[in-house]
């Protein structure tokens, strides 16, 4: 008797464990395939599928030391509103504008960060949406006249 009872619980503990671990991992998955998907539509032909860009025109998000830096609030203005400074990326200088995207909810801005960020030889934490929610508040602030 007693060791059908333990071993019930023993099983809904199971059962429980693995239907939040799927639930869990499919979670935290689920933002790196978004983030491919809005990568692949609105920044591979600029960026290449492999991050590297192209030399002198479209910066390289591979191996970028901004991209995988703690300047999170500068990448999510530069997805947000595009960027043509031609100032020294990692030495290098791109002649191209980046185009602006101001279409983008908040959640894809972290999933398109998260997914370069953590993609090719890139090794940096995601980019969660109360990260880019408190860019926002900075970025609006820094941008106020
Ligand atoms: C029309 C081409 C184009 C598209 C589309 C584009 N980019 Fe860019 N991106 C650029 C160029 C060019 C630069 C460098 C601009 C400069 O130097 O002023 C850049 C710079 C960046 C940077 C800063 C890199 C660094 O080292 O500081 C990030 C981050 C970035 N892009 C992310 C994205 C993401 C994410 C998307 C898709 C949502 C995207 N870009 C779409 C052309 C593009």
């Amino acid at each position: 008797m007693e060791m059908n009872n333990n071993s019930s619980t023993w099983g809904r503990f199971l059962f429980l464990s693995i239907v939040f671990s799927i639930f869990f991992v499919d979670g935290q998955s689920q933002n790196l395939v978004n983030g491919k998907k809005i990568f692949e539509t609105r920044c591979l032909v600029c960026h290449q599928a492999d991050g590297g860009g192209v030399p002198n025109m479209n910066a390289p998000l591979d191996a970028s030391t901004n991209v995988v830096g703690k300047d999170i609030a500068r990448l999510v203005y530069i997805v947000k509103n595009g960027l043509n400074e031609r100032v020294a990326l990692d030495g290098m200088y791109y002649s191209n504008a980046m185009t602006a995207n101001p279409d983008f909810t908040d959640q894809q801005i972290a999933d398109v960060l998260s997914y370069v960020r953590t993609s090719w030889s890139n090794k940096a934490s995601k980019v969660t949406l109360a990260q880019v929610q408190a860019a926002n508040s900075k970025n609006k602030i820094k941008t106020k006249k």
